[in-house]
């Protein structure tokens, strides 16, 4: 297998020239963009959409028919394991995530299970789809959550303001937590192995929620977690390096320990200026971020001047950064304006 046409992406991983800062944007695919709303509807749900090949490589290609995006990422979600894991997955229209059976019980918490790979086989099979469709135009990235983040979860039963059933855990029965975490990251390194084994060029590990944490909890509860998966995912496939980009949002106070687990790249969130973390981590990992979603609010012209900011405090010799949002584009973007981000970053604006 040989790389990309357009392969900006990867070698700014790898710190190698490239011919201009590459930028791909979290939740490119998704409802800012008519065309997926309308995908989403033929297929009936968010999940529906999730669990056809077909269509989940159609919605992947739709933000790079319109934009000059410099990588893919699989259309899925983070949730797919817990769901293969028997949890019950549901999305109620306007309502987020929520799981049938949250982990709340130490027989439930005992009795969780690696997820046969054959209920996962769906997002294998998207991943083969959408690299066949992308024809080697530019790399496909595969992703998985953190362990943490999945428990949250896992545990919450969905989305959760102040986490107090999980923290309750953590704090109260610490070795509960770690057994979740435990099978949940050996179900990762199986996931994101098995998405490499079938196409993806690189990976990445979303840690949402691990900046909630206290500054020891991190480092016990989540990163070394993290950098057990990093320690045993594949570093090549078919003679191609694969790199693994690490985001966990909130995470700026540890930037040194995030850059030391032995990932290519570093999510950024929009609190830190990217100058600084390039000066204190950029030389062990390449940078990924960091402009704030909300500057899409924006008109175009503000929008062209927060981008210029962005990539004047990553500063000089442009290798080494993929630019993009610090966090997942809203559904009330303007999807025109997204124009005047893409080509400021590639410089074709004056
Ligand atoms: O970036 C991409 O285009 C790939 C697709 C992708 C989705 N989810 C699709 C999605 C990725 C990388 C994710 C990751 C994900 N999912 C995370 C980590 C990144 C982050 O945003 O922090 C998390 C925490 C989830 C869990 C999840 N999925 C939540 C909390 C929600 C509801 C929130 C919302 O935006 O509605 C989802 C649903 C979801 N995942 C949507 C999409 C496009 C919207 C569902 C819809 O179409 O109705």
């Amino acid at each position: 297998m040989s790389r990309p046409r357009n392969d900006n992406f990867l070698r700014a991983l790898f710190k190698e020239p490239v011919e201009r800062t590459p930028i791909w944007l979290m939740r490119q695919a998704g409802r800012y963009l008519p065309e997926y709303c309308e995908t989403r509807q033929r297929a009936g749900d968010f999940l529906s959409l999730c669990r056809s090949p077909d269509l989940a490589c159609e919605v992947t290609l739709q933000p790079l028919e319109r934009y000059d995006l410099d990588a893919a990422i699989l259309f899925s979600d983070i949730l797919t394991i817990p769901d293969a894991m028997g949890l019950g997955l549901c999305f109620e229209a306007g309502e987020g995530p929520r799981f049938a059976r949250p982990l709340r019980d130490e027989a439930a918490i005992r009795a969780l299970t690696v997820p046969d790979p054959d209920r996962l086989e769906y997002v294998f099979a998207s991943v083969r789809a959408i690299r066949k469709a992308l024809a080697g135009r530019v790399p496909l990235i595969g992703f998985a959550g953190s362990p943490y983040t999945l428990a949250c979860y896992m545990v919450e039963g969905g989305g959760s303001r102040d986490f107090r059933h999980v923290k309750t855990m953590l704090y109260a029965r610490p070795d509960l937590l770690h057994h979740i975490l435990s099978i949940t990251a050996e179900s990762v390194v199986a996931y994101l192995n098995a998405q490499i084994e079938n196409g993806a060029q690189a990976v990445m590990i979303f840690d949402t929620w691990g900046g909630s944490l206290s500054n020891a909890a991190y480092a016990e509860f989540s990163l070394a977690y993290m950098q057990g998966i990093l320690e045993r995912l594949h570093k090549t496939w078919e003679g191609e390096k694969i790199p693994a980009i690490l985001f966990t949002k909130g995470g700026n106070a540890w930037l040194e320990e995030i850059a030391q687990s032995g990932c290519t790249g570093v999510g950024l969130d929009w609190c830190i200026d990217i100058g600084e973390a390039r000066r204190r981590v950029g030389h062990l990992v390449a940078l990924q971020g960091n402009l704030d979603p909300n500057v899409l609010f924006a008109p175009p012209g503000v929008i062209v001047r927060e981008a210029r900011k962005v990539l004047a405090a990553f500063g000089p010799g442009d290798t080494g950064h993929v630019f993009n949002l610090g966090h997942g584009i809203s559904q009330f973007t303007p999807p025109e304006h997204v124009h005047a981000l893409v080509e400021t970053v590639h410089g074709l604006r004056h």
